[in-house]
């Protein structure tokens, strides 16, 4: 069939949004589907949807009770002192046994828990039985290298096997994992450790991406010299690189876990107890630690992950995300794990060695459920619809996207031509700050529109408000916030309580901030129009301008630096940066490709401009704040409509339109 481009102009500010994206095809789930479904028609999701958040606490409670398994039972379910929350208090339980233990006790010790592909063609697979072997002896090596209770460990790894060993390992002696993504540098690896005093560092000789080998003991070992909290490295072995090994501080994993017994009985958490520390961006230039505890962020991606994606006993599950984003904390590892399934992991690129990776590894696998970003989509469908079709996809059910707004185009390919017109899909919008999908069709239950996460989930309570707290009319756009609290929302900023309750629920008094754009149209379908902070969405990750800012800053021929996202087609928003350089030096093609560099060796690959504007000065009012919505627009190559009459001068933002690189 034939796929449509639908015009879509989205522009945000903190004063007005709006929205002309028009998007009228519906897609009603699949009969069949529906039959099957957890939740099988608007109806039941209405009337439940109802119910939970009319008695949210009542609704809670239960589920609790049905998806987890608690070693002493919870005596209240909800504790709110806003912006405080305590979910379950009184309760014990250990995330690592809920999403091991009881299913090895259940009989499912021989079902496959983790299928791992890695990007050379090697695999494995292990158990569940083999699942709580590794995790104890890990867990073992952990007592052994002193960490305790409430501990923090810092995991830098390749995606393998052994990265969810290592995180449900951390829960299961109640020691905090804080995975930071392979990709980013050993400065941003640093930061991260010493923000959250980490002991140990869990890591790799190396990884593979794209065919080669990505030095992350060798990032390590720069990292740490300066991070004085770090007492401990353990490496896996994965690809035989060469690496330094200190003595008494570095460990290799295959024979320090050798050593160690196969039995460690998980440590009794408080519902509370800190689980883990995830670091965002925010819209200042310090990366946050995001605080999740015990027992209601497990609650959250457990009944996400059943009732989101409908799972049951016989799927395939594969998320294609990295550990060391939220959403392979929640739906590659806890969310599928503490509902038995079997969970499918891949270490390398989409791309390698060809385009028809991930197709391979879906009839491989037969992977029922598929859920990725729709920056690999759009991927995938410039590559061409050849590679899809060498392959047998008939495995496939549900697909899932993630991160940004999915494009209707990206949308109808997707579902066309992975889907086969059969398999609903399910577009999730959540954050690293809530733990679990808020906002997203039950694929039982509620038509898909492309373009738009429909409705919240169970328990969630969103509105969408001026920016004096007021709810907008239908169709209209406004500030996406959330009402009321949710078990798997995040506790605090880590060390840092003021910033929690100043960056969340202040703009509006009393309720969540998602820093989001929405709006509802009139069958109550939520459209989520992206960022309206400082903050980049790139390739489905969030990175704050401010960052890089501070990143180009620090070059020291760079005087100053504004950066602004510009639309790009394949990831979202590239990155473009305004320099003004130290005064008697000038601009050049080798200057600005070193400053590319130069981020990405501060933060990671990732961050790297993808284009850079130098002059004399940058755009500013007379009060001496840099004017970045008419940054926004030189980026874009748009002519602007913005107010310029405060503009201190004007010759700047012609000389910045001028010096283009493409
Ligand atoms: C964006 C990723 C539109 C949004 C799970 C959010 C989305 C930020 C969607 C969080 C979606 C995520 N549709 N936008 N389905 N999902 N976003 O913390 O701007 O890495 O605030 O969590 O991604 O990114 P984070």
């Amino acid at each position: 069939m034939a796929i449509k481009k639908k015009s879509e102009k989205i522009s945000a500010s903190t004063d007005a949004i709006t929205s002309s994206l028009k998007e009228t095809r519906v897609f009603a789930p699949p009969r069949e589907f529906a039959k099957n479904a957890h939740i099988k028609s608007p109806a039941q999701y209405q009337k439940l949807w109802e119910q939970s958040v009319k008695k949210p606490e009542v609704f809670w409670g239960k589920q609790a009770k049905e998806n987890l398994e608690w070693i002493k039972p919870f005596k209240k379910v909800l504790q709110w002192k806003a912006p405080f929350a305590k979910w379950f208090t009184g309760g014990k339980l250990n995330a690592s046994a809920n999403c091991i233990d009881r299913h090895v006790t259940a009989g499912l010790g021989n079902k496959a828990a983790l299928i791992w592909e890695g990007e050379p063609g090697d695999s494995r697979t292990l158990t569940y039985q083999d699942l709580l072997r590794e995790t104890s002896k890990c867990a073992n090596a952990l007592k052994a290298l002193g960490v305790t209770p409430g501990d923090r460990v810092a995991i830098y790894m390749p995606l393998i096997p052994e990265t969810v060993i290592a995180m449900l390992a951390c829960a299961r002696v109640g020691a905090m994992h804080c995975v930071v993504f392979g990709g980013f540098s050993s400065e941003a690896l640093a930061d991260r450790i010493n923000d959250c005093g980490a002991s140990v560092v869990i890591t790799a000789d190396g990884g593979y991406r794209k065919g080669a080998v990505v030095a992350l003991k060798q990032n390590v070992d720069v990292a740490i010299e300066r991070c004085p909290s770090v007492s401990h490295v353990l490496v896996v072995r994965r690809t035989g690189t060469l690496v330094t090994m200190q003595p008494a501080r570095d460990h290799w994993w295959g024979e320090f876990l050798g050593r160690m017994s196969s039995h460690c009985p998980p440590y009794e958490a408080d519902s509370e107890h800190p689980l883990f520390l995830l670091y965002t961006s925010g819209s200042t230039g310090k990366p946050k630690g995001i605080l999740h505890t015990t027992g209601g962020y497990l609650l959250g991606a457990a009944l996400s992950a059943k009732i989101v994606f409908d799972l049951k006993p016989s799927d395939t599950f594969w998320c294609t995300a990295d550990a060391g984003w939220v959403t392979g904390h929640s739906y590659l590892a806890y969310g599928p794990l503490a509902n038995g399934a079997t969970i499918v992991m891949y270490e390398g690129a989409p791309n390698h060695p060809d385009w028809g990776r991930l197709w391979s590894i879906v009839e491989k696998h037969r992977v029922s459920i598929l859920y990725t970003a729709p920056t690999a989509i759009r991927a995938c469908l410039r590559a061409g619809d050849s590679w899809p079709a060498k392959h047998d996809l008939s495995s496939l059910r549900l697909l899932g996207s993630v991160g940004e707004p999915i494009n209707p185009e990206a949308w109808m390919w997707y579902h066309e031509v992975i889907g086969g017109g059969r398999c609903p899909i399910v577009d999730t919008w959540w954050q690293t700050e809530t733990g679990s999908i808020m906002i997203s069709p039950l694929p039982g239950a509620i038509p898909q529109v492309p373009g738009s996460a429909t409705k919240p989930f169970f328990g969630v309570f969103p509105d969408i408000v001026d920016k004096n707290g007021k709810p907008v009319p239908a169709g209209s756009g406004g500030f996406l916030v959330i009402r009321k609290p949710w078990p798997s929302m995040l506790r605090t900023i880590w060390g840092d309580d003021e910033r929690y309750k100043q960056q969340y629920w202040s703009q509006v008094p009393g309720v969540y901030f998602t820093g989001d754009g929405a709006r509802r149209d009139k069958k109550g379908n939520i459209w989520i129009m992206g960022r309206i902070d400082d903050v980049l969405n790139v390739s489905g990750h969030r990175l704050s301008t401010m960052e890089v800012e501070s990143a180009l800053v620090s070059h020291k021929l760079v005087a100053e630096a504004a950066v602004v996202g510009r639309p790009d087609e394949l990831k979202g928003e590239g990155i473009v940066a305004f320099v003004t350089l130290q005064v008697g030096f000038s601009a050049s093609d080798a200057l600005r490709d070193e400053l590319k560099k130069h981020v990405a060796v501060q933060i990671g690959a990732l961050a790297r401009p993808d284009d850079i504007r130098f002059a004399d000065a940058l755009p500013k009012t007379r009060s001496g704040k840099i004017m970045r919505r008419l940054l926004r627009d030189v980026a874009a190559g748009r002519n602007s409509n913005q107010d310029t009459s405060t503009l201190e001068d004007l010759s700047v933002v012609a000389a910045l339109r001028a010096d283009s690189e493409d």
